[in-house]
């Protein structure tokens, strides 16, 4: 079976595809067999594909755009990059096929917001609203002591979702991205201080998928 989790926010620039292409590195450096779907029309997830090149785990990419929702059949995980805007239906046949959702934020009143607009539209599905289906929030250019994340904070409370990650805000997430590359291709110190803030959401992924029959 393969273990599906989708990265979505109708926000844009929350931090979609940079979480899209860490759990895809994560899973392919952890040796399972993994597929990274694009459903934006900018492509980013495909060119960060593009631009990774050879490098092995292959991390197989599915430009999804016009062929929506075929994983191949030996991947143990496909990962789903959303666009910003995707119409109702879209959405909810992407996240009810999807074992996990995954929705990054950015610490700021207008994410929030948003973000708050969108988990009311996910809860419409009733998988979602009765917890059967896990949405696990993640925390991204977070800038920990700052008013902008305590206020984040007191919102992810109120939501009664896990934060699974706070992912601060760094210069190296562009900087690997432009090359194709994760926190996770690396093993100076610094990345690896980085791939430990990860963590807690890769836990929260395999426990679920494994929960879930995944392999
Ligand atoms: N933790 C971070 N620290 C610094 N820069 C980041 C971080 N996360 C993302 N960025 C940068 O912010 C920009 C937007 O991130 P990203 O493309 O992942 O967002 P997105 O939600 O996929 O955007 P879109 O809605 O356009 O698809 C990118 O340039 C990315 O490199
Ligand atoms: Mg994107």
């Amino acid at each position: 079976m393969t273990g599906t989790v989708c990265v979505i926010n109708l926000k844009g620039g929350c931090g979609k595809t940079t979480v899209a292409t860490h759990l895809a590195a994560a899973f392919a450096l952890s040796g399972l067999n993994t597929a990274l779907a694009d459903l934006d029309r900018q492509h980013n997830s495909l060119l960060w594909l593009k631009l990774r090149g050879n490098r092995k785990p292959k991390i197989r990419g599915l430009n999804w755009r016009s062929d929506f929702g075929a994983a191949p059949g030996k991947a143990q995980r496909l990962v789903v990059d959303c666009p910003a805007s995707m119409r109702g239906r879209a959405t909810r046949k992407l996240v009810l096929e999807s074992d996990i959702v995954v929705v990054p934020i950015l610490p700021s009143i207008f994410d929030e917001q948003s973000t708050k607009q969108f988990i009311k539209r996910l809860e419409e599905l009733k998988p979602i609203r009765k917890g059967k289906k896990p949405v696990l929030l993640v925390a991204n250019r977070y800038r920990p002591g700052s008013i902008a994340a305590q206020n984040l904070e007191k919102y992810v409370r109120k939501t009664g979702y896990p934060l699974s990650a706070r992912i601060p805000d760094r210069t190296i997430y562009p900087a690997v991205a432009e090359k194709g590359l994760s926190v996770f291709d690396h093993a100076t110190k610094t990345m690896r201080e980085q791939q430990a803030l990860w963590l807690p959401l890769m836990t929260a992924v395999e426990d679920r998928l494994r929960g879930a029959g995944g392999r």
